[in-house]
């Protein structure tokens, strides 16, 4: 771990994917990206706040052009289990019709944020929507979503870090971390 983040790293936070292991998957993950819309220009759509760093990361490997933009939605508050209550706190900006969309979330995890998301954004008609997730929990999640991009799957722990947050901070470490003394509410 880096110097200057030791400091808000301490014994209840284990290391689970690095800053190395991560830059390799996105990598791949931009590869398969561009390869697969390589005659298209894709709209990626960043789901607020916890997979600003992954967009930001994940763009920057694409070799395609691209557009993004990012909506905000609530379900979780500062709690740590979803209340299956979701409203959307920023829109879209972008208009969708015809495009393709890759929707680009931090963590799926029962699945309920990810099925809101797409049900909403198919409503706008575009040509393609497809669910990119940096992790995904196996947790059971609902069948009916698809995930077509997977960055890593984990183990039902809550993590923090690359985005993810504990009650709104850690966002900024650089690597993945499961946080010991917080188990993850969704069963
Ligand atoms: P879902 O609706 O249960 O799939 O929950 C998805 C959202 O919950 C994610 O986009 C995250 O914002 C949040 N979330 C779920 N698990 C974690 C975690 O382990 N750490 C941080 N945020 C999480
Ligand atoms: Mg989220």
């Amino acid at each position: 771990m880096n110097e200057v983040q030791d400091k808000i790293v301490g014994p209840n936070y284990r290391l689970l994917l690095s800053e190395q292991q991560i830059r390799a998957r996105i990598i791949e993950m931009a590869a398969e990206i561009s390869g697969l819309y390589r005659h298209d220009v894709p709209i990626l759509i960043g789901v607020l706040n916890g997979a600003f760093i992954f967009l930001a990361d994940l763009i920057r490997y694409i070799n395609i052009d691209c557009e993004i933009d990012f909506l905000r939605i609530s379900s979780y508050g500062d709690q740590k289990g979803s209340s299956g209550h979701i409203k959307v706190l920023k829109p879209l900006s972008a208009d969708i019709r015809g495009r393709h969309v890759v929707v680009v979330e931090d963590i799926i995890d029962s699945g309920l944020s990810a099925k809101f998301l797409i049900k909403m954004l198919s409503a706008f008609e575009p040509a393609s929507l497809r669910l990119a997730a940096f992790l995904q929990k196996k947790s059971g999640h609902d069948p009916d979503i698809r995930i077509d991009f997977v960055g890593f799957k984990i183990g039902k722990k809550y993590v923090v870090g690359y985005g993810l947050d504990e009650e709104q901070k850690k966002r900024n470490l650089r690597a993945v971390y499961v946080v010991e003394h917080l188990q993850s509410t969704i069963n």
